[in-house]
């Protein structure tokens, strides 16, 4: 995406979230203009009447009260309603918005971010997607804050400067807008090369935050292999990059500052100068020459402002890019326009002719697949490492679309239904299974939240995970992982099967579910895997081939093509075939019934 579109469609998201919110947005820009106008031009046009009444002496030394009663009444009004009133209420109600707006366009992000699919979280770094939703987030409270508190107030004080000196001193107003503008545009241009330099740099520091996820991330990875100096010298070369690019951004801002402060000396000078000059041949009376003077004092802070301002726009736009492009990304796996019903009930399963390649590679992993599963029946699924096995029950579960062919539960494509629909009906354990920075109770409820503890602890014993909760100083309310306890890699899966055992659906797919156990614990689990797959389609997924040897079918996949099934005696007497060849590696040729 362009630059410029980014640009829009990140005033866009400001703007459509903050218009959300007009009864704050609205009472906030009629309260602004009564303070700019009453502080800034109302209270010096009061002190003009004075210094001018005085100047005139047009008033009585006896009697000061009478003379400047209204003057000093007025002023006394403008001071209060402004500095303490409307202020107050003007910060207020930016608080209001601005909080509102920050909490809206997190939770966008968010609903965002989970919902799109695992193939864009397989090829993003999760430190940066949360640095760069971080940025978003802050990056919004500096564009609002720089145009309500800036751009808004200059636009008001340029109006009011001409609508109060241009019938008095036409030369003035003239020259006052002329530089303004040439101040405003010359800005505008010189920020383009200040904008690209400030994108570039948060790309840059998004990457050299990633990178730093990253390495804490596998830090055990770096530790055994004892790559600490070689993590640290990437790193280095990524914050170097970060600096070069903060550099460019800073030249850049340097030029446009240079040529920024000439045109405000500029237009102080000349205010001076006319004022001057004023008097001598436009007759300028005291009260303008204090206004020509005041008036550009405020013009003059609030450009000089400006150009602090497209910083910080410009800033708010470069922090705000990466995650609104993301923002943009449609998730590739999309639900039907009008999501069918779902006819899922008895768990029957059926890949027709289907075809699917990895979005990243060139091989085709399956050509025409054909697989029929019964309502009810077990399936074991083997083969070795990379050849499709969890390939095959992500497709089940639509984590991809397939290329061709279709799947069908129940009679039903998987495509007509919504993907929530579809993965309420399937209890899926992952081969890698990540708890959440949670208590293990909330960890175990995670399908059924309002599960009792009873209920909890019920499951907690099912999966044997009970043991070692038991022994844990808060027990089930022991927090897991980050400032919480570190469970090794069975315990996580033990509480992984207890957390799907709490799922109730007609079809079970255990992908190295139970990996990581020793066989005794293996088999103690497996009985209760066993109730739990029950009147149930299952999907089991093992390396270790004792773990599926019950099934009532066994298939040995091999690049992504079924080669043998059957039970595990069928597959057995095939001495020459796969299934028999493992079996053999793994018993050490001993065969048993
Ligand atoms: N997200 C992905 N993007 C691209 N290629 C992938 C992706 N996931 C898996 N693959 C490739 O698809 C092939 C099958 O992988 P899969 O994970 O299905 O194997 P597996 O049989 O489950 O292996 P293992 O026993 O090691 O778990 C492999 O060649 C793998 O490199
Ligand atoms: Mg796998």
């Amino acid at each position: 995406m362009s630059d410029k579109n980014l640009t829009k469609h990140t005033i866009k998201l400001y703007l459509n979230h903050a218009l959300k919110y007009k009864v704050f947005l609205f009472p906030l820009i009629i309260s602004m203009l009564f303070t700019i106008l009453v502080r800034d031009y109302g209270q010096p046009y009061i002190q003009s009447l004075i210094l001018q009444k005085i100047s005139d002496g047009n008033y009585d030394v006896n009697n000061l009260w009478q003379s400047f009663n209204v003057e000093l009444v007025a002023y006394v009004i403008a001071v209060l309603s402004t500095d303490i009133a409307s202020w107050r209420l003007n910060i207020w109600l930016v608080w209001n918005l601005e909080m509102r707006v920050m909490r809206d366009i997190a939770i966008r992000v968010f609903k965002h971010l989970i919902n799109l699919d695992s193939d864009f979280h397989a090829n993003s770094f999760g430190g940066s997607l949360v640095s760069q939703t971080n940025k978003l987030v802050g990056s919004y409270i500096r564009f609002a804050d720089s145009i309500i508190f800036n751009l808004f107030t200059l636009t008001v004080g340029l109006i009011a400067t001409l609508l109060i000196l241009g019938p008095r001193v036409p030369l003035f107003a003239f020259s006052l807008v002329v530089l303004s503008i040439i101040f405003i545009i010359g800005n505008v241009y010189l920020s383009k090369p200040v904008r690209a330099a400030n994108i570039k740099q948060a790309n840059q520091e998004s990457k050299q935050t990633g990178q730093l996820a990253d390495s804490i991330a596998n830090i055990m990875a770096i530790k055994s292999f004892a790559k600490e100096d070689f993590e640290s010298k990437r790193y280095y070369r990524e914050a170097t990059k970060t600096k070069d690019a903060t550099h460019q951004s800073m030249v850049k801002t340097m030029y446009r500052e240079t040529f920024s402060s000439s045109i405000t000396s500029l237009i102080t000078i000349s205010a001076l100068i006319i004022a001057v000059v004023g008097t001598r041949y436009f007759g300028a009376d005291i009260a303008t020459l204090f206004l020509i003077v005041t008036y550009t004092t405020q013009i003059g802070i609030r450009l000089w402002d400006f150009q602090h301002v497209l910083r910080q726009v410009n800033r708010s736009l470069g922090d705000a890019s990466d995650m609104v492009r993301i923002l943009q990304i449609e998730p590739k796996i999309a639900d039907p326009q009008n999501p069918e019903k779902t006819a899922i009930n008895r768990g029957l399963i059926e890949f027709k002719d289907v075809d699917f390649t990895h979005s990243e590679n060139n091989e085709p992993l399956f050509q025409s697949l054909n697989l029929r599963i019964k309502p009810g029946e077990k399936i074991g699924l083997v083969g070795h490492s990379g050849s499709g096995k969890t390939s095959l029950t992500k497709l089940l579960l639509r984590f991809s679309d397939i290329d061709g062919g279709e799947i069908r539960i129940d009679g039903q494509d998987i495509r007509n239904i919504s993907q929530k629909e579809l993965r309420s009906h399937i209890t899926y354990v992952p081969q890698e299974p990540l708890l959440f920075h949670r208590s293990l109770s909330e960890n175990i409820a995670y399908a059924r939240p309002n599960a009792s503890s009873q209920e909890i602890e019920g499951i907690a014993k099912l999966a044997h995970a009970h043991e070692f909760i038991d022994k844990l100083p808060d027990k089930y309310n022991t927090l897991v992982g980050e400032r919480g306890v570190k469970l090794s890699g069975g315990q996580k899966q033990r509480v992984a099967i207890a957390r799907s055992l709490l799922k109730n659906s007609p079809i079970l797919v255990l992908d190295e579910a139970t990996s990581a156990l020793d066989s005794e614990s293996e088999i103690l689990i497996q009985e209760s895997l066993w109730k739990l797959m029950e009147n149930k389609t299952a999907i089991v997924i093992a390396h270790r081939l004792s773990t599926i040897q019950k099934m009532d079918r066994i298939i040995v996949l091999h690049e992504g093509k079924i080669i043998e099934e059957g039970t595990h005696k069928e597959l057995l007497k095939n001495n020459k075939g796969q299934y028999a060849k493992l079996w053999s590696h793994q018993t050490g040729g001993y065969i048993t019934e």
